[in-house]
């Protein structure tokens, strides 16, 4: 069937209420993926869990100003809103909402949801402001749809880490369902942003899977902390248009430092080794989460 199209907060909440009241017992939950838009094979993967494990699956759209600082893309951010109603109703949406600014923020937002610590690293040290805008309008997000389950993929995992954390200290009543990163067959990371890639940059991008895909042998070799960080940066230097912004291994979820001496396989917990790169004037992001297998893949 195809998804309905709301763009008020009102419809948005009059059409879940309806659902809620008439749904009966039988998968009566409210599945929830949030999304800047311009839909891609990751996002519908989200969309097409969030329909598995639910009754409804609301998409949002919505390029959120907060969440770019004042150099960053938001004018240019890719938009194509014929093309991701198209992808969502394959993947089994049932509500698309698509605000505009003045739907979310009619006044300037005096109010801000702020997470400390794990936000002091990686995207958060790299683009300061960034996730007191995701924090902020996923709270909105949050209180307006009110979902049994949100989805995001874990190619941004320090958002899922920051929600997650947001989401346990302000006892918001969601569970956070982390999916997989979905991958070209070349092994790029999914992104809204690839499609601003010349066909060079497309190339050679392809250094950070490829550098991730190596990471396992060389903390089973013996590396410490700053030895990896060293040997990453050296592997992806070999392209020429890579101008790295970070490459960092942290414990994960909680994003602290691992002591400097420390063999990582000596390391207890989760761990995330996080690239931030830029080809051109396109910054990608990729990483690899090195659970134990006792506490289970993500
Ligand atoms: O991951 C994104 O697309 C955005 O950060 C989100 C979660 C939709 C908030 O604007």
């Amino acid at each position: 069937m195809k998804p309905k199209i709301i763009r008020t907060i009102a419809e948005l909440r009059h059409e879940i209420n309806h659902y809620r009241l008439n749904a009966g017992t039988i998968k009566s939950t409210v599945g929830f993926v949030p999304t800047m838009g311009y839909l891609h094979e990751g996002h519908a993967s989200l969309l097409r869990r969030s329909a598995a494990d639910n009754g409804l699956t609301v998409l949002s759209i919505f390029v959120n100003p907060l969440q770019f600082g004042p150099n960053e893309d938001l004018d240019k951010y890719p938009r194509d809103e014929e093309h991701d109603i198209r992808i969502a109703s394959q993947a089994g949406t049932d509500l698309i909402f698509i605000p505009e600014v003045k739907e979310m923020y009619p006044q300037r937002n005096v109010t801000e949801v702020t997470v400390e610590e794990i936000t002091d690293r990686l995207c958060g040290s790299s683009r300061p402001g960034h996730f007191n805008g995701v924090a902020t309008v996923v709270t909105k997000l949050f209180n307006i749809v009110q979902p049994n389950r949100a989805y995001f993929g874990l190619k941004d995992a320090q958002q899922i880490a920051v929600i997650s954390r947001m989401v346990r200290d302000l006892n918001i009543p969601v569970e956070i369902v982390p999916c997989p990163t979905i991958r070209e067959n070349d092994g790029l990371a999914l992104s809204s942003r690839n499609v601003f890639l010349g066909q060079e940059e497309r190339r050679q991008a392809l250094v950070l899977s490829r550098t991730l895909s190596k990471v396992t042998d060389w903390i089973a070799g013996g590396m410490t902390a700053p030895q990896l960080i060293a040997q990453i940066a050296e592997e992806i230097r070999r392209e020429p248009l890579a101008d790295i912004d970070y490459a960092d291994v942290l414990n994960y979820p909680d994003l602290s430092l691992l002591p400097s001496q420390l063999p990582l396989q000596q390391a207890s917990g989760s761990l995330i080794i996080a690239l931030a790169v830029r080809f051109g004037k396109t910054r990608l992001i990729d990483n690899r989460l090195l659970i134990p297998v006792e506490v289970g893949e993500y």
